[in-house]
Formats: structure tokens, sequence, C-alpha cells
């Protein structure tokens, strides 16, 4: 009978409990830094082994729901599919294999075009999408507009690029999380890159790139040690 009480003393508690509250609950947390341990840039990848296209879609849903400033996404990601362009990005990338080896290959790109445009525009998404009359959005419209007003094409540029990095964080946690392995790069030309792909006329740049996929037995960097600063090193407590 006590037993019976207590079972649903305990059943009523969780319906006060939001369903995210309990995600970094210690178990889940464990696994996370589990996830983030067994991942690492791979080197080699297994060329026979492709992402199925439900875990690719989830994957690639990830980046879309990636955080920026204002919420501005000043962002496009190119999947490189054609076999023929991978080998020509391979060559602008110091022939590095991930590039053609990976079951998928993503080029992240910023905008190079941000301007009073993108803001008018995000407005009315924010309008559409929330249901919100777009005089209640002005306030918030008109910071953004001085905020790209205000900078130049070369600062704009660069905050974009930023904001790209971001999603290469989110990708690569969620990655390790769905037990896909990842190569992030920078060690390719990004003017060859934007010119291979065409993304100069589509006001684009080539900031990072990332290879996707599954490591091969032969990788022997997946059973390297992590080599990462101490907690003492790298934060300050103030
Ligand atoms: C932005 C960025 C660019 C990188 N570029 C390359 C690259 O071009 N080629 C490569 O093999 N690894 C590249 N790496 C992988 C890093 O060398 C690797 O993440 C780092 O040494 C830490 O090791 P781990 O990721 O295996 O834990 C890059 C990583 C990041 C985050």
């Amino acid at each position: 009978m006590l037993f019976g009480r207590n079972v649903l003393k305990f059943v009523l508690s969780l319906r006060f409990l939001h369903p995210q509250s309990y995600i970094l609950t210690p178990p889940s947390l464990m696994s996370l830094l589990d996830q983030l341990n067994w991942r690492y840039a791979t080197k080699i990848f297994d060329t026979q082994k492709k992402i199925p296209q439900d875990q690719l879609d989830q994957l690639l849903e990830t980046l879309r729901l990636s955080p920026s400033s204002y919420g501005l996404q000043p962002w496009k990601f190119v999947l490189v599919k054609n076999p023929e362009i991978r080998a020509k990005l391979r060559e602008a990338a110091w022939g590095q294999a991930q590039v053609t080896d990976a079951s998928h290959f993503l080029v992240f790109c910023s905008m190079t075009n941000v301007s009073s445009e993108t803001v008018e525009h995000y407005a009315k998404e924010i309008a559409e999408t929330r249901g919100t009359p777009l005089v209640e959005l002005e306030g918030f419209k008109n910071m953004m507009l001085d905020f790209v007003k205000g900078k130049t094409p070369e600062f704009l540029s660069t905050w974009a690029g930023k904001q790209v990095y971001i999603t290469l964080g989110t990708l690569l946690t969620s990655a390790a999380v769905m037990q896909i392995d990842a190569c992030p790069m920078e060690g390719f030309d990004n003017a060859k890159f934007d010119e291979i792909l065409g993304l100069k006329e589509k006001n684009l740049h080539a900031e990072v790139v990332c290879a996707l996929g599954y490591r091969s037995p032969e990788d022997k960097y997946a059973s390297a040690k992590k080599v990462r600063e101490s907690k003492a090193e790298k934060f300050i407590e103030v």
C-alpha cells in the first residue's frame, strides 16, 4: 500500500517536469561527454560506408536549427554530390583524401551580401512564422538595420563568417551524438573553392568544410589520446 502511494506520488511529480528538464541529468551528460571523446577529426574514411538518408537529413536539420546573431542566418551549405567536383575540390584542399573518400562532403558558406534587404526579408519571416504584425517588429528591425548600415562590407563578411563557424560546432557535436564521423577542414584554398563551386555569383564564400561518414579501421588517429589543455589552463574564474 505504502509502495503504491509512493509510486503514485512519483508519477504525479513527473507531470510537473518540463520534457527537456531532465535531458542533462548525469547519465545523459556522461554519454554526451563519452560521445565527444569518441569523436575525432577523421583522417581515413571507409569509402564503402554511406550515411543513410534519414540520418543525413537529421544531421542537416541541426545545421538549419543553429543559432546566429539576431537570428539572421547569413549562411548557406553546399552538399557536394558530384564525384568529379569533389575530385577538383580535393586538389584545392592540398590533396586531403577526406574530400573524396567520406560518405558526404559539405561546404559551409557565408553570405557576402548581407544588407538591409536581408533584414527586411528576415523581419517578414518572423512576422509570417509567428503571426506577429510587422509594426510590432519595427523596433527590432530598426536595430538590425542600424547594425547592417553602420558596418563596412568587410566587417559584415567577417561577422557572417563567425556565424558560419557556430553551425560547424553544432554539426560536429550533433554528428558525434549520432555516431557519425566528421573531419572539419580549413586546409583548403577558399578562393579556388569559390571558383569551382561558382559561389561568387551566388554572393557566397566558402568559409570552412566538413567531410562526413564513417572511420576506416585503418585510421590510427581513432585511438589517439585527446590533446587538450587542462581546465586550470583554460578557465578563469573572477
Ligand atoms: C576549423 C577547423 C579546421 C580544421 N582543418 C583541418 C584540416 O584541414 N585537415 C585535417 O585533417 N584536420 C583539420 N582539423 C582537425 C583538427 O586538427 C582537430 O580537430 C584537432 O587537432 C583536435 O583533434 P580532434 O578533433 O581529433 O579531437 C580542423 C579542425 C577545425 C575545428
